[in-house]
């Protein structure tokens, strides 16, 4: 950690496995975002449970998460890469912020109502109060900056909420968080509906291209993507499906869009759809040799495991024995 430099707290959950569009959106971006921040990335697996989970494939994903932080370029000494389960304040600042969060307001939350309308059998009350343990996971840290995509906004304001609430009544506590909106151009949409975005859990598995996905299997995907038959590469609203691919052939290759309507000009959609599936193959080989290694080397990973949870909890713990002094809990006896 460097002094000075503002903090930035990102969580990801670790189900089903990411897309490139998770990649072009957001971790990349945080391979930037590393240089000027002090960063925290945190596999958020606390929240996972909140819809049920086949622990050996949760405990699966939770690794190659922390590992693909790591492969796409995140120094895991200079940022903090960790699993939330493993410090244990998080769900303790959870507790303590739910008594500062009313019911009406969790009720506004839309993933709230939108889980609840897909995992009828099981609105449990993690699922109702998912937002508190975000807010606890932010503010544990004083993040300054946290990116979010606009599906977490709403989630985001009512951390600024509660943050407000508490400091109101017990003084500043707590650091206000500003939400990190990307810059555009990374919104990946869906193969085979552009209108839709690019999701880790669609149904059509061609929908998606995933982190883990061969060099084959990548290249197919993309040759199997909905355009439209007006047999010309622009880069244009009317033209969902070949825009979205000029942007992420964009985002690969560092080209603009004109420079590649020009180089495709006359050309079918074929030679297209062939080179971005090349480029994005390309792009993530690297990562995914990586990654390998990686979940190869266990005593490796492992000894990063360990020293980044303890980092994180050193600069919990700060947080949490204050939030506990204010509130009123006794004092520990040493
Ligand atoms: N709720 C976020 C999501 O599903 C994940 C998350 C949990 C998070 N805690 C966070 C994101 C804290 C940012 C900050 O995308």
């Amino acid at each position: 950690m460097l002094n000075g430099e503002k903090m930035l707290f990102s969580g990801m959950q670790a189900t089903n496995v990411l897309t490139i569009g998770n990649y072009l959106g957001a971790l990349r971006n945080f391979v930037k975002l590393a240089d000027e921040y002090n960063c925290l990335f945190c596999v958020v697996d606390e929240h996972s449970i909140t819809v049920r989970q086949d622990p050996a494939v949760l405990r699966k994903q939770a690794r190659d998460l922390l590992t693909l932080y790591i492969a796409a370029g995140l120094d895991p000494e200079k940022n903090i890469i960790y699993y939330q389960s493993h410090v244990p304040a998080h769900a303790e600042l959870a507790w303590i912020l739910n008594c500062f969060t009313y019911m009406g307001e969790l009720q506004r939350m839309t993933q709230f109502k939108d889980k609840s309308a897909k995992h009828a059998d099981n609105i449990n009350a993690g699922l109702f109060t998912y937002p508190v343990l975000m807010a606890a996971d932010i503010l544990l840290y004083q993040a300054d900056v946290v990116p979010v995509g606009q599906d977490q906004m709403q989630h985001l304001e009512i951390t600024r909420d509660i943050a407000l609430r508490f400091n109101n009544i017990y003084g500043d506590v707590f650091t206000i968080p500003e939400a990190y909106i990307g810059k555009v151009g990374a919104k990946i949409q869906s193969l085979q509906d552009p209108s839709k975005k690019m999701s880790k859990s669609d149904e059509n598995p061609n929908a998606s291209v995933y982190m883990t996905d061969d060099r084959d299997t990548i290249i197919r995907k993309f040759r199997r993507a909905v355009t439209d038959s007006e047999a010309c590469v622009r880069y244009s609203d009317d033209q969902p499906g070949i825009k979205n691919l000029i942007t992420i052939y964009s985002c690969v290759s560092g080209k603009s869009p004109e420079e590649i309507e020009r180089e495709f000009e006359g050309k079918g959609y074929g030679d297209f759809k062939s080179a971005v599936g090349e480029a994005v193959a390309d792009t993530l080989a690297p990562i995914q040799l990586r990654q390998k290694e990686l979940l190869a080397d266990k005593a490796y990973v492992d000894g990063i495991i360990k020293t980044n949870a303890e980092r994180a909890e050193y600069l919990a713990l700060k947080t949490l024995r204050k939030v506990q002094k204010k509130i009123g809990f006794p004092e520990r006896v040493r």
